[in-house]
């Protein structure tokens, strides 16, 4: 973990616990674009990041295609109203900026949750008639799910545990490590 990153307020080096390295991170980014380049061959396929986590992991994997004639967008969603009670309400902060009829499209997720902002993402694209789409996901967390969304390609499937580095923030912080640590709470 690099120096030059205060540890959030209320937060040690300890409750950092080393998860993933950058060669097993690249190791897994490796096999998913094996698997997306063999499905793609020859093709064109707009990934479309979702903003800001999969920043880096889009990075990595659409360096990786091959065969595949790639572009990308992004889009960014946000949720109000958020409570221990309530899940809140999803809004879309970024839409895409290009045109994504009759495309073959890609959403690539750093991290699945609930799933609820795949799912806005998801019925959001659909409305711009894509040929086909489908979901990359990093890191998956199966047992958190609340709505129903499946990965088409799943990196590695996770417990119920925070995961910081690689893109994923622990607010803001922990964005640009090159590895993935996850977060012990204290007993
Ligand atoms: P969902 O709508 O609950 O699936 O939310 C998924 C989003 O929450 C991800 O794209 C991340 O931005 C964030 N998120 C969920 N789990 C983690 C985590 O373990 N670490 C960092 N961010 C997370
Ligand atoms: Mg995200």
């Amino acid at each position: 973990m690099s120096d030059n990153n205060k540890f959030p307020a209320s937060f040690t080096q300890e409750q950092f616990v080393p998860f993933l390295t950058e060669d097993e991170i690249q190791t897994i980014t490796a096999s998913l674009a094996h698997t997306i380049s063999k499905k793609f061959q020859g093709e064109e396929l707009v990934l479309i990041g979702q903003l800001k986590g999969s920043c880096i992991f889009m990075a990595d994997l659409m360096r990786k295609l091959q065969n595949v004639k790639v572009s990308i967008d992004f889009i960014k969603v946000g949720s109000v109203g958020r409570t221990k009670e309530s899940s809140g309400t999803i809004f879309l902060s970024k839409d895409i900026s290009s045109n994504i009829e009759n495309k073959n499209v890609l959403i690539v997720e750093e991290i699945i949750d609930t799933g609820r902002a795949l799912k806005f993402i998801q019925d959001r694209l659909k409305l711009s008639n894509p040929r086909s789409i489908g979901i990359v996901a990093l890191l998956d967390k199966p047992y958190k799910r609340a709505v129903p969304i499946k990965p088409d390609y799943i990196g590695k499937q996770i417990e119920d545990q925070f995961t910081v580095g690689y893109g994923l923030d622990l607010d803001q912080f922990g964005r640009n490590f090159s590895s993935i640590f996850y977060l012990k709470y204290p007993n």
